[in-house]
């Protein structure tokens, strides 16, 4: 992994970076008259750098230093606090972005690779003049934020024949091992005994047992009370069920946990992090397959809430394990709920790649939700969660249908926040993420191609903060 070291001097093998005022793409390297390396980038325009094109001029400076096989580089702290449109964020801020985004833009996803690296990777950046506690532990915090990130990216990144739900809650208790947290995976026999019905169907018809990973964090104190309790969608794989899905929509369906994963490595994060927080993680997960066990189109399933859901599309499988974790959460007597799926295709063509979608009843929430994803590098936008669309799911032969009823096209996103809201626990603020968006990480992210591990970092801010 990479090294994020603060040092007061750099030996003479580190590559020292200047930025320049000059286009990004100009960069060269220069040798000194003493022997040291100095790697020149432009960063476009100093005064023109804010919060968006400074963590995008991180990742830039490592992909370039990783193409040069730079394997030492040292970057001068004072450089990046004196930017006029960052400065004001404080040195906490720019110190954890700054570890942040190194992490991130280092990381590959080589598991499956069979034969070494040939060239040479970034193996220590070194920060000069990082002085003050702020910074210090803004850098800290990064690294925390950058390493648990990642290996949400590496769960994510696994094939759905490698990590099916009882690898998934192994994971969880690797992940979890060394942290003050407690790690429960309940099986199929205990799913039924609790009545999660849904979730039980969508996973029938794979060999792969269904699990419900559960892992609380209670770091307030003595009283296990009032968490905040976040819910990640875990379908290790979605072939679409028997509705199934069109090739070319298929095989990137092993990324459909990321919602899982996510919301465990944050809860990992917020533990090693020690956040005087109560928090919980619900993790519903099974494989959406294709068998004669498999659940139909046109079955009608009991949820653990007892409404009965018509199953008009067996590819609209995340609400239905989603719709029994929310039931579940309201034994917690949660302070707020917050889900994070890979819900629809439908919130792609809302907002395109570069935003998850929030839909809450609670405008407050949502707000400070747009803020901390602007902040965090997590972007979100809302879209509303209006009464209208209720009549879309009622069903003819049970309480709510999983689909709009009419089969139509529109609204998709709103369509599967709406189908959740039914199984909210009332009277308590509840957001819900639909991250299909921002599942896979697109060519302007400057990421390795697969799992963006987003939306953590707005997670993480939001459990700092609330
Ligand atoms: N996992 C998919 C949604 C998805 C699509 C995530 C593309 C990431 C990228 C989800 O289970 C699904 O299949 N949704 C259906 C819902 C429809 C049947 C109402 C969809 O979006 O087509
Ligand atoms: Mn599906
Ligand atoms: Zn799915």
């Amino acid at each position: 992994m990479l090294k994020i070291t603060s040092v007061a001097k750099v030996t003479q093998k580190v590559c020292r970076l200047e930025l320049v005022d000059a286009p990004v793409s100009k960069h060269r390297f220069i040798e000194k008259t003493d022997g040291s390396l100095v790697y020149q980038m432009g960063n476009g325009e100093t005064k023109k750098i804010d919060v968006r094109a400074f963590r995008t001029l991180i990742r830039t400076i490592v992909v370039a230093a990783k193409s040069h096989e730079v394997t030492h580089l040292a970057i001068d702290f004072t450089e990046l606090n004196t930017l006029p449109k960052i400065k004001d964020k404080g040195e906490s801020w720019i110190a954890s972005t700054l570890a942040e985004n190194l992490l991130l833009a280092n990381y590959e996803f080589r598991h499956y690779k069979t034969k070494a690296k040939k060239t040479k990777d970034l193996a220590e950046v070194q920060i000069l003049n990082l002085t003050t506690k702020e910074a210090k532990a803004g850098l800290e915090r990064g690294k925390v934020v950058g390493e648990y990130l990642n290996k949400s990216r590496d769960i994510s990144n696994l094939c759905g024949s490698d990590l099916t739900p009882a690898n998934f809650g192994k994971e969880a208790q690797a992940m979890a091992k060394g942290l003050p947290l407690s790690v429960k995976v309940l099986g199929e026999k205990e799913i039924l005994k609790l009545k999660m019905g849904a979730l039980y169907a969508v996973g029938q018809g794979s060999e792969n047992e269904t699990k419900f990973i559960v892992v609380e964090y209670w770091g307030k104190g003595k009283d296990k009370k009032d968490p905040t309790v976040l819910i990640g969608k875990g379908i290790t794989y979605d072939t679409g069920g028997l509705n199934v899905k069109p090739s070319g929509y298929m095989h990137d369906m092993h990324m459909d946990m990321s919602g899982g994963s996510v919301v465990l490595a944050t809860i990992c994060a917020a533990a090693k992090l020690k956040l005087k927080k109560n928090i919980v993680a619900l993790i519903p997960t099974a494989e959406n397959a294709i068998s004669d066990k498999a659940m139909r189109a046109g079955d009608i399933i009991k949820t653990m809430s007892g409404q009965s859901v018509e199953v008009l599309h067996t590819d609209a499988e995340g609400r239905l394990i989603l719709a029994d974790a929310l039931t579940y959460s309201a034994g917690y007597k949660p302070k707020t709920i917050i889900d994070v799926a890979t819900l629809t295709g439908a919130s792609l063509s809302a907002l395109g790649q570069h935003a998850s979608a929030i839909m809450t009843k609670h405008p407050e929430l949502s707000e400070t939700l747009v803020k901390l994803g602007e902040e965090s590098g997590d972007l979100v936008w809302p879209l509303p969660l209006w009464d209208e669309y209720k009549q879309h799911l009622k069903s003819t032969r049970a309480d709510i249908s999983n689909i709009a009823t009419n089969f139509s096209r529109y609204g998709g996103a709103i369509e599967g926040g709406t189908f959740l809201s039914h199984f909210a626990p009332k009277d308590v603020p509840w957001v819900h993420i639909d991250m299909a968006p921002r599942m896979e990480s697109i060519g302007s992210d400057k990421l390795a191609k697969g799992a963006t591990g987003e939306p953590l970092r707005l997670l993480l801010s939001y459990l700092e903060q609330n």
